[in-house]
């Protein structure tokens, strides 16, 4: 049902746990499972670029695995282009989640939006 690299990410997490002077942190919860996450997010000012991202999460199994692919796919990449990752990116780069897991990937690009919006306001 699942892909390995599926399996990898949720037994393996990448990047699991809190930056302690993260620039920004974003956090939603989808309504219908209950699930949450908190993504956190260190940029460096003067480029825009993601210097490092962590998340915690209380989610299924998809949420853990496609939160780790998010981390991976968007640290070191400048806020602009982090924000074109869609949860049909992750789920691709994972070699696919099953239908009904689909909106699970959600919750990493929806808390990762959150978190650079946030920190866009802070420098308006
Ligand atoms: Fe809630 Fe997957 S079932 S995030």
């Amino acid at each position: 049902m699942y892909s390995d690299k599926v399996m990898d990410h949720f037994q393996n997490p990448r990047n699991v746990g809190e930056i302690e002077d993260a620039s920004a942190v974003g956090e939603v919860g989808n309504p219908t499972c209950g699930d949450i996450i908190k993504l956190y997010l260190k940029i460096n000012d003067s480029d825009e670029t993601i210097e490092d991202i962590s998340f915690k999460t209380f989610g299924c199994g998809a949420a853990v695995a496609t939160s780790s692919m998010v981390t991976e796919l968007v640290k070191g990449k400048k806020l602009d282009e982090a924000l074109t990752v869609s949860r049909d990116t992750v789920a691709e780069a994972l070699d696919g989640l099953p239908p009904a897991k689909m909106h699970c990937s959600n919750l990493a690009t929806d808390a990762l939006k959150n978190a650079i919006e946030k920190y866009k306001k802070t420098k308006e």
